[in-house]
């Protein structure tokens, strides 16, 4: 079957958030939705859902937590229980559970999504970080900088974004090896955050669940799972964590009660139809999105003052536009956004230390992205 990414859909004057907020000359290539419908099995099962009519509280069914149970078999080898599972409306109400949950101080590597500096903070948790590397090869890990920082304070959870938003790193088994490591060395709960772990770009690498690394690593888990950024769906509210731990499972729903939600019953009918009937949707829009990175990528290489390293995963490019602002005379990578008329995600929001960088998102049409890309990259102060 060919699937039409191409086609134009307006989502000005809808209910959009990324195509709400700035004003109609503005193209919008920030928050991490994309410009796609939703593929068409999920499409077909929420018009059944609809045509039912009734719309009361949800609860998960059989068939939805076996759907998730057999798409982490077929997709990652991993097996797990229906009821390791715990469903949530969302993953960042997910990150903020988990911080309540887990007594102690938080770790993190910056630059990193912001909910995972908000969440321990929200929860008046002691936050911990230490900054990825900027190398010659890419984005790494500072383990020697970590196991000081982890040494020296009280932290008793890692947050771990796996693959990276917004590095767009997939760790490696080396890599994921190590912070198992650390978090046996120091006695951490490590939360894994895996919602982009379907958007695996570079075809040399495969997601490797970090509870997958042995039967320490998957004790101290809690890893977060959603169809919304691989199936476009982050609308409808569904999302899993995985804990095999059934102590730390009863923490983490006891720090969600009363606060979070039932699962969203049109959000179950979408999941199940993501999961189980959307392969072939999936390696297409995986095929468009390669061609929207070679084509940042190729922009970002060709532009003096502009830098990124290859992304591995999600459909979001981290680009350093510092040497770019200098030579055109813009005050900061704000103010070059605003004069090209695209809105990108600034660098501030993940990391103090990151304000030369933007943060872009190019889950949209090739279209949009070439309009984008001329716009910023022809524009001067
Ligand atoms: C790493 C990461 N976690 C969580 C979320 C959002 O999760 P949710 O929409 O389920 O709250 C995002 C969205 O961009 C993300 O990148």
């Amino acid at each position: 079957m060919v699937f039409d990414f191409d086609t134009p859909i307006e989502r000005r004057g809808t209910d959009s958030m990324k195509w709400g907020r700035y004003g109609a000359d503005v193209l919008p290539l920030w928050v991490a939705d994309m410009d796609f419908a939703a593929p068409p099995p999920v499409i077909a099962a929420l018009q059944r859902r609809l045509d039912h009519g009734v719309f009361g509280y949800g609860i998960e069914t059989e068939a939805l937590n076996a759907a998730v149970v057999n798409y982490v078999h077929r997709r990652y080898g991993w097996d797990i229980e229906a009821e390791w599972l715990v469903w949530l409306p969302g993953l960042v109400s997910a990150l903020n559970v988990v911080c309540k949950a887990v007594e102690g101080g938080v770790f993190t590597a910056t630059p990193v999504y912001p909910p995972f500096m908000s969440a321990p903070k929200n929860e008046k948790r002691a936050l911990t970080t230490t900054a990825l590397l900027d190398t010659e090869q890419g984005w790494r890990w500072d383990f020697e900088a970590a196991d000081r920082a982890l040494s020296v304070s009280a932290s008793k959870l890692w947050l771990l974004c796996h693959p990276h938003n917004p590095v767009g790193r997939a760790w490696r088994d080396e890599e994921l090896n190590e912070i198992a490591r650390l978090a046996q060395k120091y006695d951490l709960i490590v939360c894994s955050d895996e919602i982009h772990c379907d958007l695996i770009l570079d075809t040399r690498y495969r997601h490797k669940p970090f509870a997958m690394l042995g039967t320490d690593a998957a004790e101290r888990s809690v890893t977060l799972m959603a169809p919304s950024k691989t199936y476009n769906i982050p609308g409808l509210g569904a999302a899993w964590a995985v804990i095999p731990n059934a102590a730390l499972r009863s923490r983490f729903r006891e720090a969600m009660a009363g606060i979070v939600p039932h699962l969203n019953v049109i959000g179950m009918a979408a999941t199940i139809a993501a999961l189980e009937d959307c392969d072939d949707w999936l390696a297409a829009l995986l095929d468009y999105l390669r061609g929207n990175a070679r084509l940042v990528e190729d922009a970002v290489a060709a532009t003096s003052g502009l830098r990124m390293h290859p992304v591995e995963a999600t459909y979001l490019a981290w680009i350093d536009a510092g040497e770019l602002c200098r030579q055109r005379g813009f005050a900061d990578p704000e103010a070059w956004c605003t004069a090209s008329g695209v809105a990108l995600s600034s660098g501030r929001d993940f990391s103090a230390a990151c304000g030369d960088f933007v943060r872009l998102n190019f889950g949209c049409r090739r279209a949009t992205l070439r309009k984008a890309l001329a716009s910023l990259l022809g524009s001067t102060s």
